[in-house]
């Protein structure tokens, strides 16, 4: 197994509070890798520290065995490391289609890529076939405020698939999200990882990451407490401690996470 992004000993503070401490994680090529722990554990953090949002620290990041340590979002986007947002950032007021065609300006600013009157047809027809892809394309003339919590969330996956990138790290894709939705996007995921894609995913629904994952890792106060196959995690006392707090051991990993 070769591993593609690596985070080694990330440390980062907000003020008093010590969001990382010592953090860290493989990703290999060719996985769907699930991220999990209690509300505050630090895995946006994580995400926002490997996606070039934070600089962490300390600690260093790699992909593909270069140090993009502090690289800016733009330059990690381009080399090939897409990412969801807990909270969707997609534009309301413009089109679902313009959302689109935004995320295929990933070199310029997104400003500019508003701002050009004309795409190609290649970047329109990929766009489309993206938003095809997801299940969404009849919507695509639609401003994206006009869509539910889902189909924002199918949106925003479109909007990273459409640059081609390498791994796709999602954070929460399933949180809010109805069962039905819940389904399509776990096939989808499937479908992309069968093709070579790389994920890695933080979600709060443990039935969508142990059905989905090949290898978890639990983070525990800004430091990863351990790594296994979801039977591992699944089974591990550590993993129910962790979520609560030194608890009792009738509950299952499945009805404390859902935070
Ligand atoms: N920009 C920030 N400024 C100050 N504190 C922050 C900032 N970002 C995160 N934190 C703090 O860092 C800690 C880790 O937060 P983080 O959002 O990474 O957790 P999380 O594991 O993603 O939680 P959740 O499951 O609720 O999304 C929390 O205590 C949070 O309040
Ligand atoms: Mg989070």
């Amino acid at each position: 197994m070769t591993t593609l992004l690596s985070a080694q000993s990330i440390t980062k503070a907000f003020g008093g509070v010590q969001a990382l401490n010592l953090c860290s994680l493989d990703v290999e090529k060719g996985s769907v890798t699930g991220l999990i722990g209690p509300n505050g554990s630090g895995k946006t953090t994580l995400f926002n520290v490997v996606t070039g949002y934070v600089k962490p620290d300390a600690g260093t990041v790699t992909f593909e065995g270069s140090d993009i340590t502090g690289a800016r979002p733009n330059k990690v986007f381009a080399m090939g490391i897409g990412r969801t947002f807990q909270l969707t950032r997609i534009f309301g007021r413009i089109s679902v289609l313009e959302n689109m065609l935004v995320a295929t300006q990933r070199e310029e600013s997104w400003l500019r890529g508003l701002t050009r009157s004309m795409s190609s047809k290649s970047e329109l027809d990929a766009a489309m076939e993206w938003l095809d892809f997801v299940g969404i394309a009849r919507l695509a003339k639609l401003p994206a405020g006009s869509l539910s919590y889902g189909q924002r969330k199918l949106l925003e996956l479109a909007y990273v698939l459409v640059a081609d990138p390498d791994v796709i790290l999602l954070d929460e894709p399933a949180g809010g999200v109805n069962l039905t939705l819940i389904n399509e996007i776990s096939q989808k995921i499937r479908a992309l990882n069968k093709e070579g894609k790389t994920f890695l995913i933080v979600e709060h629904n443990m039935e969508f990451v142990m059905n989905i994952c090949d290898s978890v890792t639990v983070m525990h106060q800004g430091a990863n407490l351990v790594t296994g196959t979801p039977a591992e995690v699944r089974s591990n006392p550590l993993v129910l401690d962790a979520y609560l707090g030194g608890g009792e051991e009738q509950d299952s990993i499945e009805e404390v996470a859902n935070g």
